[in-house]
């Protein structure tokens, strides 16, 4: 895929004045089943990174993903979003909370008897924006993701990669601050894979933070960003450039 002609709009300023976006201070998660899922995470997120959350299967990459769009508090320390501490929004404002945070999942989760464009016009429509906002901005966001061709069709009727598209198309509906996409390419094969993580770089070149959670060591490996590295719910490793393993080399 190749990079839009357009300008793309300046980044947010970063710099040690500048406050994380995402900053979670020794937080230790533990479900009421008694499963300890995270131990003493200590991380900080400046506007505009690009991270991946990496680690093995039950490290708390998910767990984690939870406590950042308030689907869990945490039993012990902080999470603050865009300033606000999680434990402390009320419960009838945490709907503002996760417009500022676009999420998408490894299955999609698209409604299956909705169009493209219904699925994501629905985002909208829910939280109530006018009718000419949800006409302007719909094939918008169809372009960026570039699914035009696809606006009418049903998930049914698209490949995964297109559903995924669809499904981050939707994430960005009210412009968040963070874009979350856990496994997202966890259905796809590896040049679809490849396709999603450049639009995923290409929504972060134009100001939105992303984290992206993932097994995918191909895709971690070429891309030498951020990487945070979780093993059984402690980080071990949190690595600028960084590869899938420590000490890998190409
Ligand atoms: N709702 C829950 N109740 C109890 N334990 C849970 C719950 N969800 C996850 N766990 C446990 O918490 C630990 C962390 O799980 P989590 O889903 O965060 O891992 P993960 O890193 O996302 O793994 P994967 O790569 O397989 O998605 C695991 O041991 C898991 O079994
Ligand atoms: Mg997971």
């Amino acid at each position: 895929m190749t990079a839009p002609a357009r300008p793309l709009p300046a980044l947010p300023r970063i710099g040690p004045d500048t406050a994380p976006v995402i900053a979670l201070t020794e937080v230790g998660m533990t479900y009421p089943n008694g499963k300890v899922a995270l131990i003493d995470v200590n991380l900080e997120v400046p506007a505009g990174d690009f991270l991946f959350l990496v680690g093995p299967s039950g490290a708390g990459k998910s767990s984690l993903i939870r406590l950042l769009v308030r689907e869990q508090l945490p039993t012990t320390g902080r999470v603050v979003i865009a300033g606000s501490d999680l434990a402390k929004v009320r419960r009838s404002q945490v709907y503002r909370l996760r417009r500022r945070i676009g999420v998408v999942f490894q299955d999609f989760r698209l409604l299956p008897n909705k169009t493209v464009t219904e699925n994501v016009a629905f985002a909208l429509e829910v939280t109530g924006a006018a009718g000419d906002h949800i006409r302007d901005r719909v094939p918008r966001l169809l372009g960026l993701v570039g699914l035009h061709e696809h606006a009418n069709h049903r998930p049914s009727q698209l490949s995964g990669g297109e559903q995924q598209r669809a499904a981050i198309a939707r994430a960005l509906v009210h412009d968040p601050a963070i874009l979350i996409a856990d496994e997202p390419t966890g259905n796809l094969d590896p040049v679809t894979s490849w396709e999603i993580v450049q639009l995923l770089i290409q929504i972060n070149a134009m100001g939105t933070t992303v984290l992206m959670a993932t097994r995918n060591q191909e895709v971690v490996n070429a891309m030498r960003r951020r990487v945070v590295a979780l093993e059984n719910g402690s980080v071990v490793r949190d690595e600028l450039g960084a590869a899938y393993e420590r000490g890998y080399e190409l």
